[in-house]
């Protein structure tokens, strides 16, 4: 849409903001949802697949949009600083968002399993990042307690303003297909978007938006994922570092979300993860991060279960550029190094040329 202002002021009367409240903006939201026409193929009998591309928000991940609300509302409150746990993208949001609110951002983050695009985004919007010998959960449990002990105030998705934020991405969905899909598939760590969308649809449905809700499908990466496996990982793993989490914040909510909209939540395995995560770079044009992926590499897994003719959104997370070294380690063509600067041997090594 144009003359975007942001997703607060564009869905103002949903939001828990007044006319004083000091709105803190990026002009994030309005992101494509985007028609995947190889993937649809894939799973054939006329459905239809979608990805909402959440990494083109501008610090490139669905954060912005909690964290638009969630700095909004620690503005407005009064908070001097904020401060998360993260597998990265929090942590970039957080940055940027505090530092547009003129409040210092403290990001608690695993030594060494984070992204680097992530990191360097902390750092360039001037985060103080603190790297601990510790998994998510390990961060998360610690930034719980200060922030209770301490003038910080909380952003992870545990700061319901977060929520409301979030949802709004399913009003975008609704606004842009001018329905509700049979089926949203998306990456579940914390499980805090799967919450969002699901208020979102409600929300929408309440006010006679849309008529019907989706299915929520959510998906968790096989090292790490204890709603699958109705327990607490202790030492989660996954090439998806975003989703890298065994003890999820928001488990309960999860849960009623997969109750009340006759969802499901599968695991997918490192390498269907990243065969989706391929198959979007190379036949649709599309570069989300490996987390992303994983609600593509869910439908691939559960298509035989696709209604006909139905739609689908996958919510592709976060953007591809946040983590080169996962894409540089998967990509098939490596680069045809070595070359003359030369037009005959340019020509040559292309096969123009004998
Ligand atoms: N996809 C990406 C790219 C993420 O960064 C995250 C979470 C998720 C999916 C899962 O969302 O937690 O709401 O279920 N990243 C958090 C972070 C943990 O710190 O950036 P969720």
């Amino acid at each position: 849409r144009s003359g975007w202002r942001g997703l607060i002021e564009e869905y103002r009367a949903y939001l828990p903001v007044t006319e004083t409240t000091p709105v803190v903006t990026l002009r994030e939201g309005n992101t494509p949802l985007i028609p995947v026409p190889y993937i649809s193929n894939l799973i054939g009998r006329n459905v239809k697949v979608f990805v909402k591309y959440d990494g083109l928000n501008p610090t490139g991940s669905f954060k912005d949009r909690g964290m638009t609300m969630a700095i909004t509302k620690a503005k407005e409150a009064g908070a001097k600083a904020v401060i998360c746990a993260s597998t990265g993208n929090t942590s970039a949001a957080a940055a940027a968002y505090a530092t547009r609110a003129g409040l210092r951002a403290f990001v608690i983050v695993p030594d060494g399993y984070v992204a680097l695009g992530k990191l360097a985004q902390a750092l360039i919007y001037g985060a103080e990042v603190l790297a601990i010998d510790g998994n998510f959960d390990d961060a998360l449990t610690i930034v719980r307690e200060i922030a209770e002990n301490y003038p910080v105030t909380l952003v992870n998705s545990l700061n319901p303003y977060r929520l409301e934020g979030q949802k709004t991405a399913a009003f975008e969905v609704v606004d842009t297909l001018g329905y509700a899909p049979d089926w949203v598939c998306i990456p579940v760590g914390n499980a805090g978007n799967i919450t969002a969308y699901w208020m979102g649809f409600c929300q929408y449905q309440g006010e006679g938006r849309c008529d019907s809700l989706p299915r929520m499908m959510g998906f968790q990466a096989s090292g790490s994922a204890p709603l699958i496996y109705g327990h607490r990982i202790m030492k989660p793993d996954t090439v998806a570092t975003a989703i890298r989490i065994g003890n999820p914040a928001n488990w309960d909510k999860a849960l009623s979300v997969r109750e009340a909209s006759n969802g499901e939540f599968n695991a997918v395995t490192d390498a269907e993860i990243l065969e989706a995560y391929k198959i979007l770079g190379r036949e649709e044009g599309i570069f989300c991060e490996p987390a992303s992926a994983a609600s593509v590499a869910g439908v691939l897994k559960l298509k035989d279960q696709v209604p006909d003719n139905g739609t689908v959104v996958c919510v592709l997370t976060g953007n591809g550029l946040k983590d080169p070294d996962n894409a540089m380690s998967n990509s098939e063509g490596g680069i045809k190094g070595g070359i003359k600067a030369d037009l005959q041997e340019v020509a040559r090594v292309m096969g123009f040329e004998p």
